[in-house]
């Protein structure tokens, strides 16, 4: 299973709206036979992964919080719900990887792909027969909700459907991928910030507020749409506006914005009172347990850069198609500055190490992923990848030897099997 790097459409997916990542050359390995008592049974050769097992039932309960045999878990509930398996077969599987963990290149959702294709195996399913690849990532981006983290369906989307050289354009709610060209002369490189990317814990509650938040921001568009246009209308993400039957252009949508969110920041009373419902019942529908912040919600920087970056997303792919590595560059140096200014999802050490990367060659840096760490992308002339690893090692790593600072990437093919028993 490759790890996947996203390459510009940040925190897009989850309101329906385009990403264009490719997968990556470092890979999650698993191996899995059949058992025959009705256990599956995990270990990992990362010895900070317990070995685990659990029964492969309809339901399963979660382990607790941040333990890693709850993305495998995930994998095999949502699998059994979508077979309607009360109790599955027994397994056996290890899992090793070349992927850094925590650094924002999705080894979880590798780890929960690689269970579900050997369970699938386990259960005697075939992929592409019994369930296709689109279905297999569409269930397994939901099933990963599993373990608390209310992600889009990128990662699922691209491990499973990326293609050997190729960046793709992924649309979401019907899934549709776009394969697109890399740069003949231009690489990307990944830059690791060692900031730990976990996507557990506070890193989860900070990553959830973009969904809850952007659900916040759809209900308040749908409420402003029925009283002003059409009481039939509906909004279920943001990303209707534009692909729904609505078909709002660019122009639409902007002027949409600066009706419903005319200032900077708005109380938690304002949103009440637009949505014509009590501050409690925005909170029970939406907010749960997220604090209104003491200057009051940011919902208008989400807006405009969900604008944005959905425009970013379109030009990107005409930048690969055209060949065009300049004009994609500005695009991921757009895309950054939103994603830390009105998005809110950059930390010091990205926004240094974007910096460093720009000052050391690279035409485009960003961050990648969920964000609050992990890594960053950049795309660097080929010829400079050399003096561009060197100027980091000199400026931001200071001499830092850990392994996987950076990685010259290129995309492979999407997950697959090796059948041990035919290789026998
Ligand atoms: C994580 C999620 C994705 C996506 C990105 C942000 O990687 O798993 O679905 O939302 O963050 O673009």
């Amino acid at each position: 299973m490759p790890g996947r790097v996203n390459l510009i459409g940040e925190h897009t997916d989850y309101n329906g709206l385009p990403v264009l990542p490719m997968t990556i050359d470092r890979t999650i390995l698993a191996v899995a036979c059949p058992s025959h008592d009705g256990i599956i049974r995990v270990a990992s050769t990362d010895a900070a992964h317990l070995a685990a097992e659990f029964p492969p039932d309809r339901q399963i309960p979660t382990s607790p919080q941040g333990a890693w045999e709850n993305y495998c878990k995930a994998a095999v509930q949502a699998i059994n719900q979508h077979f309607h398996v009360e109790h599955g077969p027994g397994m056996s599987l290890v899992v090793g990887s070349t992927l850094p963990a925590d650094a924002g290149l999705s080894s979880s959702s590798a780890v929960v792909i690689a269970c579900a294709l050997c369970y699938l195996r386990c259960l005697g399913k075939t992929l592409g027969t019994d369930i296709t690849r689109s279905q297999l990532a569409a269930l397994l981006a939901e099933g990963e909700h599993y373990v608390g983290t209310q992600g889009g369906g990128m990662d699922q989307a691209i491990i499973l459907l990326g293609k050997d050289g190729a960046a793709s354009k992924i649309d979401f709610f019907p899934l549709r991928l776009e394969d697109l060209p890399l740069f003949r002369d231009h690489v990307f490189v990944v830059c690791n910030s060692f900031v730990r990317a976990a996507k557990t814990g506070e890193a989860r509650a900070r990553y959830n507020e973009g969904p809850i938040l952007c659900r916040l921001l759809a209900a308040m568009l749908e409420k402003y749409l029925r009283d002003h246009w059409d009481e039939g209308i509906s909004v279920s993400r943001v990303g209707d506006l534009w692909l729904g039957h609505l078909c709002l252009t660019d122009h639409e949508v902007e002027d949409l914005f600066s009706e419903v969110f005319p200032y900077e920041y708005v109380s938690l009373h304002a949103i009440a009172r637009f949505l014509a419902i009590s501050e409690e019942d925005v909170q029970r529908k939406w907010l749960r347990d997220l604090p209104e912040p003491s200057e009051g919600f940011r919902l208008k920087a989400r807006a405009r850069h969900l604008l944005r970056e959905y425009q970013r997303v379109e030009n990107a792919r005409d930048a690969l198609l055209l060949g065009d590595p300049e004009l994609f560059g500005d695009l991921m140096n757009a895309s950054h500055e939103s994603c830390a200014l009105d998005y809110g999802v950059s930390c010091p050490e990205l926004d240094m190490l974007v910096s460093a990367a720009r000052a050391e060659g690279a035409i485009g840096a960003r961050l990648t992923g969920a964000g609050f760490g992990g890594s960053t992308i950049n795309l660097v002339p080929a010829d400079r990848v050399e003096s561009f690893c060197r100027g980091l090692d000199q400026t931001f790593y200071l001499g830092m030897t850990r392994a996987d600072r950076q990685l010259q990437v290129t995309s492979i093919a999407g997950a697959g099997y090796i059948d041990l028993s035919d290789v026998a």
